[in-house]
């Protein structure tokens, strides 16, 4: 019988227990309290400062199970994931670690006899090759005199390029930390003598390298300072993915019960039957990555571990679509995969819902840019002749389309090309600059700029005009020219850009003369004058000289629509809502539109509708849009809304949309209703005690909105197998249907949650005179877990009750222990004592508490030694 990954796991730990190691939780992969270290990637991080004698450590001698992630920093394997049959992105480490114990004889005897005795691992001892680090002679001798291994089976490794420790033999955590010699155990599947030592050394599929041993004696300080520890440590790793391929005999970490399980499910969603795809395997190992990630709450950005996740979720899409998945898909068959990745318990359930989610929105966002992207490269690489695609394109890839230069690497492996990474850093790096500048520059550009003059605004009529440029800032400073990829602000005698004010955000555009050309990002007033804020996309601008200006028509066109129909919303609140309904703030963008008011009552959906109605009348009605300047007298006698308490010139400008409303505003509008087309109320909100928000939608974003909601209704159809009449009876129908079986379920697991308290009741142990239950139960209703024991400990007064509940390959534990009792013995010490031998995880109170773990093996030893460690905790107390 072969092991399984998950007795071997176990053995492991057995193993070093019987030699003396405390069995400790793996961390979590994010380091904590270490800035060197983007995530853990060896079982030592945890104890680095034990390693470095800043912190003692309460037991000599330790061994674990580590989450270990190798993408980005020191030991990044990411790249070579699914090319080779042993790199992972993320994987368990079995490590043991000595403080001050042992050392190199005895951390050499434990792992030969751990993987050569009959007893545990049982391997062919001809089939182990040893490497050493070349000055190690102490460690050569150990191989050679005391296990006795052939010479001709241990190696020798050197430093690289004369750098003195730069060795596959010399094992750092990162650029700094502690670090020191190692020696390493190979495997070799099929025994072959027609190669050297060193040639099969040199040929990466030879042997496979399983355990690492390090004997950490020093402390990098920095790239050329490296000073001896006081204290000597044990730190080795050995890949329980590959141990177990050894074990299984199958030659590669895929071929490993729990990987083929993944594959084989992730190729049913695929169009792929060799199960030995690249692809498969990429998304097989990257599924894992990600749903331990986003566990340690981290979700995908473009900066930090944020990135290196969006990198992994990309990657995975890219070769999920290859193979067949459908986009926007993806997501979906994420719970089904989950359940296959080795999770303790039931704890972590409602992650599967988080990363769906943010899987869900990855995914909507990256499919769109993908196919486009892909497309670009495609091109490329028919275009280029020395098999080189530039640094330009892919640098092009990743910042329009997202494509992280992994993926792009991935792609162009795929076909035999390369990347001139030179040149894309050379891009990357000028991004970065100028991105710090950017923010620097949006940050400060309008502190101290005061210009005593006057800029003429001709937007209301013109999208382009000529004007003359009048003042140049740059960081703040006057200056008299501006050239190529500066950002800066430019001032116009006049010009066509509105700036942002009454709620209307400023235009954006251009300012060009032949072949030089300022990008406008916004528009601001600065006193009297606009300013335009940019950057010169070419050639050099120069004060006093002419320029063109043109708005961007399409933002224009869709901000007006907004801002008209705010006055419409304005005008329709008044008439239904009362004429307190008075504006408080408002925002008109392209997008939407958001409009506050005084209103105390609430507003209800049919109220919403009214007001909904009234305006599209009005936009059917396409009304012409009129604007005149009056005197302010005559505005207030046309009605006009105004807030009449504020301080207004006496010649106001007012905008008629016919007689429904009348208002004074300086802002843009379209010409006619007509072209607002539709508006569409999409939230209703209150933002302080009686004043209300109201957000809404015109023109095409409107019209999408609405095609949202109508496909959301279809599909709810089409689950529900109905038609859209009768999806509310349907729902109703299955919800009464739903509680009615709830009801059912509940009477009947209440009947079989009092037989089991009945049987349990006769399971009773006595402690002097304290009960205490024990028991294993299999698959139970975990919710009535948690009843029986409340139960039984109001029945049994004077009680511990441990129920253990076994699910597959997991279990729960729930502990209850009565008041009196918790003085000497707590439930959450039970629960602890289940949860550390078995990495699992829980928490709970004093009187009641619950976890869960994996290695459900180790149960009944477990629960035999609790038996006797509470009757140990209990001997001495009277109760
Ligand atoms: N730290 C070493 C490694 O990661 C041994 O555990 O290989």
């Amino acid at each position: 019988m072969k092991n399984t990954t998950h007795e071997i796991r176990q053995k492991f730990l057995d193993f070093f227990k019987e030699k003396g190691h405390s069995i400790l939780p793996g961390d979590s992969l994010i380091p904590k309290n270490d800035s060197t270290l983007l995530f853990t990637n060896a079982g030592m991080n945890q104890f680095k400062d034990f390693f470095l004698g800043k912190k003692q450590k309460n037991y000599s001698r330790i061994a674990t199970v580590q989450n270990c992630l190798r993408t980005g920093g020191k030991h990044n394997d990411l790249e070579n994931v699914g090319y080779t049959e042993r790199h992972h992105t993320f994987f368990e480490m079995l490590g043991n670690f000595s403080f001050d114990d042992y050392f190199k004889k005895e951390a050499i005897m434990y792992a030969w006899e751990l993987l050569t005795s009959k007893k545990w691992f049982n391997l062919d001892k001809n089939k182990l090759w040893i490497s050493v680090y070349e000055n190690d002679i102490e460690t050569y001798k150990i191989w050679k005199n005391i296990i006795k291994v052939p010479i001709e089976k241990i190696i020798k490794i050197g430093d690289k390029n004369n750098i003195k420790y730069n060795s596959d033999n010399f094992w750092q955590m990162g650029n700094t930390g502690p670090c020191g010699p190692s020696t390493e155990i190979f495997y070799q599947f099929k025994i072959d003598y027609t190669q050297t030592t060193q040639e099969l050394f040199n040929n990466n599929n030879c042997l496979l390298e399983i355990w690492n041993i390090v004997f950490i004696e020093f402390n990098r300080i920095s790239n050329t300072e490296i000073i001896p520890l006081a204290k000597k440590s044990i730190d080795t790793g050995m890949g329980l993915e590959r141990i177990a391929s050894v074990l299984q005999n199958v030659n590669s970490n895929y071929k490993i019960d729990i990987f083929q399980e993944l594959i084989k499910k992730i190729s049913y969603f695929s169009n792929i039957e060799n199960l030995n795809n690249i692809s498969l395997k990429i998304v097989a190992d990257h599924i894992r990555a990600i749903f331990f990630l986003i566990s340690e709450d981290i979700t995908p950005s473009n900066e930090h571990r944020g990135y290196i996740l969006r990198r992994i979720i990309r990657r995975t899409l890219r070769h999920a679509y290859k193979i067949g998945i459908n986009q926007n898909f993806f997501y979906k068959i994420i719970p089904k995969l989950i359940k296959l990745i080795n999770i303790p318990s039931g704890i972590l359930k409602e992650k599967e819902k988080i990363i769906q989610k943010i899987l869900k929105k990855e995914e909507l966002q990256f499919s769109q840019t993908l196919n486009k992207g892909l497309k670009i490269l495609n091109q490329e690489v028919k275009k280029i002749s020395n098999n080189i695609i530039s640094g330009k394109t892919a640098f092009y890839l990743y910042d329009t389309f997202g494509f992280p230069i992994d993926l792009t690497k991935d792609i162009c492996r795929e076909r035999g090309i390369k990347i001139d990474l030179d040149d894309y850093n050379k891009y990357k790096n000028e991004q970065k600059k100028q991105s710090n500048i950017r923010k620097k520059f949006y940050k400060n550009y309008n502190q101290d700029i005061i210009i005593n003059d006057r800029s003429v605004f001709c937007g209301y009529k013109k999208n382009r005009i000529k004007s003359l440029i009048k003042y140049i800032f740059v960081e703040n400073k006057a200056v008299s020219s501006i050239s190529e990829n500066q950002l800066g602000i430019i001032f116009l005698d006049k010009t066509c850009f509105y700036p942002e004010s009454g709620g209307q955000i400023g235009d954006i555009g251009k300012l060009y003369f032949k072949k030089t050309c300022f990008l406008v990002e916004n528009t601001q007033n600065f006193g009297n004058m606009i300013g335009h804020i940019g950057k010169v996309i070419s050639g050099t601008i120069k004060e006093k000289s002419t320029i063109y200006c043109k708005i961007d028509k399409i933002h224009r066109n869709s901000i007006q629509l907004n801002h008209s129909a705010t006055h419409l919303l304005h005008a329709a609140l008044q008439k239904i809502l009362g004429n307190n309904a008075l504006q408080k703030g408002s925002l008109v963008s392209n997008t939407h539109l958001r409009f506050d008011f005084s209103y105390t009552k609430n507003i209800n959906f049919s109220q919403i509708h009214k007001i909904e109605n009234v305006i599209n009348e009005e936009i059917r009605n396409n009304h012409l849009i009129k604007t005149k300047n009056l005197n302010i007298e005559e505005a207030k006698r046309n009605k006009a809304i105004a807030l009449f308490d504020h301080k207004y010139n006496n010649i106001v400008r007012v905008v008629f949309i016919k007689d429904f409303s009348i208002e004074l505003c300086g802002g843009t509008h379209t010409n006619r209703t007509g072209k607002i087309g539709i508006f569409k109320i999409i939230g209703q909100s209150n933002v302080s005690s009686g004043i209300k928000r109201i957000e809404a939608l015109t023109g095409q974003y409107a019209i999408n909105y609405l095609h949202y909601q109508d496909t959301l209704i279809k599909d709810i159809s089409l689950i529900l197998k109905s038609n859209n009449s009768d999806i509310q009876e349907k729902i109703k129908n299955l919800i009464l249907k739903v509680k009615n079986l709830e009801k059912k379920a509940d009477q009947l697991q209440n009947k079989e949650n009092t037989n089991q308290i009945k049987k349990l009741l006769k399971k009773v142990d006595n402690i002097k005179n304290i009960k205490l239950l024990t028991h294993i139960l299999h698959k139970y209703d975990q919710k009535s877990v948690r009843i029986i024991v409340d139960q039984l400990k109001k029945e049994l007064k004077n009680a511990i009750i441990i129920l253990i509940n076994k699910i597959n390959n997991s279990y729960t534990i729930n502990c209850g222990v009565t008041k009196n009792l918790t003085h000497s013995i707590t439930a959450i010490d039970i629960v602890n004592i289940f949860i550390k031998e078995t990495q699992g995880k829980g928490g709970g109170k004093k009187e009641i508490a619950e976890g869960g773990g994996m290695n459900n093996a180790k149960l009944p030893i477990i629960v035999k030694n609790i038996k006797q460690w509470i009757t140990e905790k209990l001997k001495n107390n009277i109760f």
